[in-house]
């Protein structure tokens, strides 16, 4: 797996924002989607594209277009609603897929309620989003999935880690070739007994719609 931790003064600032719990639902609902814009960014490096001829005012010119097939993009619900629009937007002509899935708070496993994808994704650029990388149950349960139905291409982009997760991914993700891309906007110190990310941001599905 390969994992880019992007590092850059705006999203550290937005990401102090997001942090605070004085932060309102409709701030940190911007905030998530101005930052998986910044993310996006970094994340898409290696969108695929393909030459396309336009005219400008003055003389023809050979330019780029997103490739087909479409690129897709998979929010993880709730949380990862929150970070779809910013990614539609650097992505336009992407298709959307949906997974649900959801931590037992107890126990910290991970169930999958809803899975509205294509039925075959080979050669799909594939791009999931998902506010928070804890223990990373959901996300390894999330690639598993698109792995299931062809996809070779994966990056998963997330406003936050902590370390234990980033290891559980790569202890299960060591045999996906090619690797698996982890972008991130920040690696935080730990995990706390409760499975929640320290210092992080509390419970991101939460602050969004709860
Ligand atoms: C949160 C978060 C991730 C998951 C991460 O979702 O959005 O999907 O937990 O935890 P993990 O790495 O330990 O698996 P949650 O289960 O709280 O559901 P929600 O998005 O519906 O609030």
């Amino acid at each position: 797996m390969r994992v880019h931790v992007v590092d850059h003064p705006l999203i550290a600032h937005k990401l102090t924002y997001l942090r605070d719990k004085r932060t309102d639902s409709p701030t940190f609902r911007r905030l998530a989607e101005e930052l998986v814009t910044l993310l996006a960014y970094e994340a898409t490096r290696e969108v695929r594209v393909e030459p396309f001829d336009i005219e400008t005012p003055v003389a023809p010119t050979c330019g780029i277009k997103l490739a087909t097939p479409k690129p897709l993009i998979v929010p993880i619900l709730r949380a990862g609603l929150g970070m779809l629009e910013g990614m539609v937007r650097l992505l336009p002509t992407a298709e959307v897929g949906f997974l649900g899935m959801v931590r037992d708070e107890e126990t910290l496993e991970v169930s999958a309620y809803a899975n509205r994808l294509p039925d075959d994704l080979s050669g799909r650029q594939c791009f999931i989003v998902d506010p928070m990388l804890a223990t990373g149950h959901t996300l390894v349960m999330a690639i598993d999935y698109l792995v299931g139905l062809g996809a070779r291409d994966i990056t998963a982009v997330c406003l936050l880690g902590a370390p234990e997760g980033i290891d559980h991914l790569q202890a299960h993700l060591a045999d996906v070739e090619p690797p698996v891309t982890l972008v991130l906007g920040a690696i935080d110190e730990k995990l706390n007994d409760q499975g929640y990310i320290v210092p992080g941001l509390g419970d991101a599905g939460d602050r969004l719609y709860g």
